[in-house]
């Protein structure tokens, strides 16, 4: 099975579907560097890497025996796989962006990666594993000159043909309105939680009308993810008696109408799993069996606006609470 591709405005092709290697504290490098070799032996070819998860060395290994044919029994041509990488928030300042760059390339065994994001707008650094109260001394809010300074780094590693696009992740408008007018080159792509209950409609708008192509996290709800991204009351999308229902009109997990719901709306979903049987159920979910227009009409009427990485651990002091990351009165929080 491949997965079709979604045409990006610089004219590339980028798999509609990517992998998720964030093990959110559970699943060891091993285990997703596993996950990641029965993800390409079934068919996946964009995958989703960041240096803070931990596990680029041996993703790199995987990467290797794909392209040296050991494990579809083909070699995987470099320019038929799709390989996103992340810049980690303690990595912002001008003499970090290259050199953590070049480190992730080295540990990937790649010679240029097809995406590098910002991972966040914040230099906030919190080490792996942390719980809901770590806060860095040294936390600071967006501050727009800041950026930029990383962002003139991330253009010059595009320009010196290091990576073949840039983009950013866990922005908002407000965010966004203060980056798009600075630019010499605009991120060509833009990574953010997007699930049926969390589904971000006026930042989706923004990114199209700006030519961003839309790269959904958490794309079925995150039901692992990590206890400090965790408070009573969230959403579990995979039960939501709407998508259930669906689900079983389809004959599927509800996991695939998630993926479905991301596809019918150009999102790009990148879901990680350790199992076979859901990394299969989950390629299959863009490739066949499209949702009728009236159950993606009742899908849009899911969303709760629920979001799940809330990101406390980035705040600085004088913010009052995970709100503040997210600029929710239109203007940049500081
Ligand atoms: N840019 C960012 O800041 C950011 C933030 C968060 C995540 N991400 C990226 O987004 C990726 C996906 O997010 P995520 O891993 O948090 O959450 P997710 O993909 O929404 O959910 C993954 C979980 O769902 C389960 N699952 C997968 N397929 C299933 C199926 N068909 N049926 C039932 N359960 C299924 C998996 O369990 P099993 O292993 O048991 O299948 C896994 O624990 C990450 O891995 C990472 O690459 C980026």
């Amino acid at each position: 099975m491949k997965a079709p591709t979604f045409k990006v405005n610089n004219g590339q092709e980028v798999p509609c579907i990517g992998f998720g290697t964030f093990g959110s504290d559970h699943a060891s490098a091993e285990e997703v560097m596993e996950s990641v070799r029965i993800a390409i032996k079934n068919g996946f070819t964009h995958i989703d890497c960041a240096s803070c998860y931990g596990n680029e060395k041996e993703i790199g290994l995987v990467l290797k025996e794909a392209m040296d044919g050991k494990i579809t029994g083909n070699k995987i041509k470099r320019e038929d796989l799709w390989i996103t990488g992340k810049l980690w928030n303690d990595k912002h300042s001008k003499a970090d962006v290259i050199p953590s760059l070049k480190q992730s390339l080295a540990d990937l065994q790649l010679g240029y990666l097809d995406l590098y994001l910002v991972h966040w707008p914040f230099p906030n650094f919190h080490p792996p594993k942390c719980d809901v109260s770590t806060r860095s001394d040294k936390a600071k809010p967006f501050i727009i000159d800041d950026f930029m300074t990383c962002w003139t780094e991330m253009e010059k590693a595009f320009t010196q043909g290091l990576v073949k696009n840039i983009g950013v992740s866990n922005v908002t408008i407000a965010k966004l309105d203060a980056i798009l007018p600075k630019c010499t080159i605009k991120p060509s792509f833009i990574e953010m939680e997007l699930h049926p209950t969390f589904q971000q409609p006026k930042l989706r708008a923004y990114a199209q009308s700006n030519n961003m192509a839309i790269i959904g996290f958490c794309p079925l709800g995150s039901p692992n993810r990590p206890d400090r991204d965790k408070v009573d009351g969230d959403a579990v999308d995979m039960e939501n008696p709407i998508l259930v229902e669906i689900a079983k009109k389809h004959g599927v997990h509800p996991a695939v109408i998630c993926l479905k719901w991301a596809h019918a709306n150009n999102i790009i979903p990148i879901p990680f799993s350790t199992k076979e049987r859901n990394i299969i159920s989950n390629l299959s979910a863009v490739c066949e069996d499209e949702l009728t227009k009236k159950e993606i009409e009742r899908l849009t009427a899911v969303d709760q606006n629920c979001r799940l990485v809330k990101g406390p651990v980035f705040l600085w002091k004088s913010a009052k609470d995970w709100h503040d990351l997210w600029d929710e009165d239109g203007t940049i929080t500081i």
